[in-house]
């Protein structure tokens, strides 16, 4: 798949995010070494920090569909999601709480993962990856000298 098509996946996501309380829609597609994709969206509360993120998720769907240490990609994408495509010119990247929620997986998984994050029109992507969004990060590799 290339980026435009992962990036258009977290595009149409993004349209099922419930989103009533910031109006600020988030799309998030993964995909997995064997080239199997699943897609997440935010999803609001009326308790407002009960909110989860699109990443966290799509996280939760990869998990269920291939396994976290299969995650190879990801891709983003926020904005406004009242139309009928997604809208906004600034790439999302993800929250701390979701870059802590992915390197999870790239420890489990032992590699480092890409992230393409794009505005919600798609025009613009920065490419980044776990490692250099969360340097020096705290994962399960941390634990190993646990009792
Ligand atoms: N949001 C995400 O889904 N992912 C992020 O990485 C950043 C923020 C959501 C949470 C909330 O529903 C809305 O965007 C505004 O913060």
């Amino acid at each position: 798949m290339t980026e435009q098509e992962l990036i258009a996946r977290a595009r149409g996501a993004a349209l099922k995010a419930y989103a009533p309380y910031s109006g600020f829609s988030v799309g998030c597609a993964i995909e997995s070494v064997d080239g199997e994709i699943v897609t997440g969206a935010n999803l609001e509360n009326a308790c407002y920090r009960l909110g989860l993120c699109a990443e966290q998720s799509a996280l939760t769907t990869a998990q269920h569909a291939f396994g976290l240490d299969k995650v190879k990609r990801i891709a983003v994408a926020g904005g406004d999601g009242s139309g009928d495509a997604l809208a906004g010119a600034a790439p999302v990247t993800p929250c701390g709480g979701c870059r802590q929620a992915i390197l999870e997986a790239a420890h489990l998984a032992g590699r480092d993962i890409v992230i393409l994050a794009a505005s919600g029109d798609g025009e613009a992507v920065e490419r980044l990856t776990i490692e250099a969004i969360l340097p020096h990060g705290f994962g399960p590799k941390n634990l190993e000298d646990g009792a």
